[in-house]
Parts: structure tokens; sequence; C-alpha cells
């Protein structure tokens, strides 16, 4: 198989089980499509990754979710619906516009009872959040500007305490994070975080290659002992 060949057959595989096992309803339908509208299109995580996200926030027993980049709100509407009725998202978005549109997403999903949406720089309301003493999450999602990957993880690694699950999205970037001097501030993030991480003695955690609709990606899986 060549290149693009291997590409087709990616997304072929994705149709396949996203089809069969992760099907979208109307309302996941209509973010993913609103999200064309919003200053990143095409940015949100797959169907199936949406799903990965939603079982790994049950498996961890989840209650409280905090989002790093809502976009449209597509990933988020997998974690509102995976924490259910008692629990809680708060997803944090930098452009007005992208919080519109995410905001009719979850009124559209019947979710807003259970998101919060903070809009603005997320190092600003991490700490208000840090300073209100918010009750801490359960799970972290980083996947907002990667730059500042490692500022987040700092955020998160306040917000959380033992037990918590910290997952960071876009790691792998066409395997360009294997480049320490690729002059690419994203992968920078990536790689600095990576470190952090490593360096931490409370985090064990590991990366995962991923193919399919959003080509050659992958995520960092972290948990606080
Ligand atoms: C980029 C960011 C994302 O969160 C994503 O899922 C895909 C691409 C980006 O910064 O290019
Ligand atoms: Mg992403």
């Amino acid at each position: 198989m060549n290149r693009y060949e291997s590409t087709v057959a990616w997304r072929e595989v994705d149709d396949y089980f996203t089809e069969i096992l992760t099907p979208e309803d109307s309302a996941l339908i209509v973010a993913r499509e609103s999200g064309a509208e919003t200053t990143m299109p095409n940015a949100e995580v797959a169907p199936n990754q949406g799903a990965l996200l939603g079982l790994l926030t049950q498996i961890a027993g989840a209650r409280r979710v905090l989002e790093f980049g809502t976009l449209a709100g597509y990933s988020t509407i997998w974690f509102a619906r995976a924490v259910g009725p008692d629990g809680q998202v708060v997803t944090l978005e930098l452009e007005d516009k992208n919080a519109d549109i995410a905001r009719a997403n979850f009124d559209n999903a019947g979710l807003a009872d259970r998101i919060d949406l903070l809009v603005g720089p997320a190092t600003q309301s991490t700490q208000q959040l840090i300073d209100s003493r918010t009750e801490p999450f359960d799970l972290v999602f980083i996947d907002a500007d990667k730059p500042s990957n490692p500022a987040y993880l700092d955020a998160a690694l306040k917000l959380t305490t033992r037990g918590a699950t910290i997952i960071i999205d876009n790691v792998v970037r066409d395997g360009k994070v294997t480049e320490p001097d690729s002059g690419d501030p994203r992968v920078d993030g990536v790689r600095a975080a990576a470190d952090i991480i490593a360096a931490h003695p409370e985090l064990d955690a590991t990366a995962i290659q991923t193919v399919g609709v959003k080509g050659w990606d992958g995520l960092i899986i972290a948990r606080r002992r």
C-alpha cells in the first residue's frame, strides 16, 4: 500500500467501526458539522475518539471533567453524557465565536445544565478555579493551543488529586513529536509536557499513536497515583 492508499484504508476502518459501535446521534452530528464554523475547522476529535473519551470517563468513574479547548463542544458532549446527570464538565474556550457555537450545541443536546463554559484565556480561567478552591476534577482533557500544553498541565495538576486521569490530544503530529529541533512551537509544547510528566513523581503515563479520519496523531494518557 502506498501512503495515499493507507490513509484511505484508515478512514474506511474508522467509518466501519464508528457506524457499528459508536454511531452519532443528531446532536453530535450537528456539533461536529458546526466545527466548520469555528476558528479551527475540523480540529474536533473523531467520533470513535469522542467515544473513547466517554468510555475512559466512565471507566475512571469520573464525575467532574475539565476540558481545555471547547471549539464547537463536540468532545464536551461526549464528556457530559459520560459523567451523567449528577456530573459536571467545565470547558475552557478562548474565542467568543466558538463559545457561542458551543453553547447552541449544548442547548441542542439538552446538556447545558451539566456544562460550565468559561470564556477567556485558559490560564486565567484555571487560576480563578484554583483561587476559588473549586472541587478537584477527576479527569482533565488538554486539547487547546499546543504551545501552552506545559502551562495547562501545570494547572491540571493544581486542580486534581490522587487517582485523577489526564489526557493530552495531538501529541504525535504526523510523527513530528520526535524532532527536538522542529522549530514548531506546537511540537515543543508536546515535548515539554511529556518531560513534565516524566519528571513528576505521581504520574504514570503512556502515549498511544492513532490513525484514522484525523490522520496520524495520538494521545498521552496519564494517571495520578
Ligand atoms: C490541531 C489541534 C487540535 O486540537 C486537533 O485536534 C488537530 C489539530 C492543531 O493545532 O493543528
Ligand atoms: Mg485536538
